[in-house]
Order: C-alpha cells, then structure tokens, then sequence
C-alpha cells in the first residue's frame, strides 16, 4: 500500500520523507489557506522534497478553465497530478487531460458510481473520502470495498487513493480491502506506529536492565 500525506506544510512533508516510507503527497486548497502561501510557489517546494505524485488541485469548476489550469500546474513538476473534481466538467477534463498523458486525481467522490466514471475517462487516482461520509453517518470503508469490486470486476487501472483517513483503524480497513494508496495526515502517521504495549515494554525493559547494571 502507498503511503502519501495529506499536507501543503513543508515541516510535515520533511518529516514524513525522512522517516523512508513516503510515496507522494496530496494537497487541497484548504490545506494551502492554512500555509497563506502562493499555491504554484508552495507546490514547486513540495516537488523538490518528494519525487514521488503531488497532488495539485484546480481552483476552476469549468471545463475550459480546468483544463487550462491543469496544465499550468502540471509543467511545475513532472510529478505532479492535476486533482479535479468528480463533477461532469472534471470528468470531461480528466479525459482530455488523461488523453495529453497528465495523470490526474479525482476528487470529492462519495459514491462508487463516480468513481466508475472517472477510471473510464483514464483517471490516474480517484480520491474517496472516508472520513467526511463517516461524519455524516455513512460507512466511508463500504465504499472502498464498492470502488475496489468494481475496478477488480473491469480491470480498470484507476489506482484507489483512501482519503479523509482520521485515524489507524481507517487505514487498517483500507489495507485489508485493497485500496492502492492512503493519505495520511502527519498525527496519524506517527499514530501509524504507536500501542500502549510497545511504551510499556520498552519502559519495563530498561528498568529491568537499569536495575541490574546501574
Ligand atoms: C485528500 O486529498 C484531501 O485533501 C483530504 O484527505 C481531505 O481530508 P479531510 O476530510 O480531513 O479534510
């Protein structure tokens, strides 16, 4: 499974790469309002750090102006992915993207139809949102699974990028189901790695050594 990080905060995007085990990194315009910093500027920083796909969301909700802004994102970097929408304007502008071979990654889906969409218009990832269909009672995982069974059922290449994971059992869940990659926020990751039991043991352990050599 691939682990990216869901930031535009340079910090977190250092740290997370320097623990070894990070594939790429998602952005969103909200999470670039918290950093109040010009958007091209920030995502040209983020590609010097990561080699691996960035994710740069279009501000357009129009096919024209999607297309035109994809592309100006996408000669930032070669790694980076132009995130739409999985609205009608941004699967007609994932096709034409797609088809002048600019992966992108569809964003904002809550329902396995518009993921069925978008892996037909030649998307690279599609983004559901796990956490945000937990806040309002649904089951974010159910829709993992419905996405993979029907990617699995066509062959579809559309790589399932779990999103809006809030903490480790989102991600156990996506692992056991399939999904290609996560991102993750920085607290989770690190909560990717904790249990009482590892503190514990370790503390017992060199009180034990301490008390025999000390
Ligand atoms: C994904 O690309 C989004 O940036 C993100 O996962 C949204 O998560 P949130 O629901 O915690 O804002």
């Amino acid at each position: 499974m691939e682990l990216y990080i869901d930031t535009a905060n340079l910090d977190e995007i250092r740290e997370a790469h320097d623990l070894g085990v990070l594939d790429g990194v998602t952005t969103n315009p909200s999470l670039i309002a918290k950093e109040g910093i010009d958007y091209g500027k920030r995502l040209a920083e983020i590609c010097e750090i990561v080699r691996g796909p960035v994710s740069a969301e279009v501000i357009a909700l129009e096919y024209d102006a999607m297309v035109k802004e994809g592309k100006m994102r996408a000669e930032i970097a070669d790694n980076i992915v132009v995130k739409l929408p999985v609205t009608v304007d941004g699967l007609k502008a994932c096709k034409a993207l797609s088809d002048e071979g600019i992966r992108t990654n569809m964003t904002l889906c809550f329902q396995s139809m518009q993921a069925m969409m978008v892996a037909k218009a030649g998307a690279y990832l599609v983004s559901p949102f796990i956490g945000r269909l937990d806040d309002i009672s649904q089951d974010g995982t159910e829709l993992i699974s419905q996405i993979r069974t029907i990617y699995d059922n066509y062959g579809f290449a559309t790589k399932i990028l779990a999103a809006s994971i809030r903490h480790p059992k989102h991600m156990l869940e996506c692992a056991l189901i399939g999904a290609d990659v996560a991102t993750v926020p920085m607290n989770v990751i690190k909560q990717l790695m904790q249990h009482p039991l590892t503190d514990n043991g370790l503390k017992k352990f060199l009180e034990d050594y301490n008390k025999a050599f000390a």
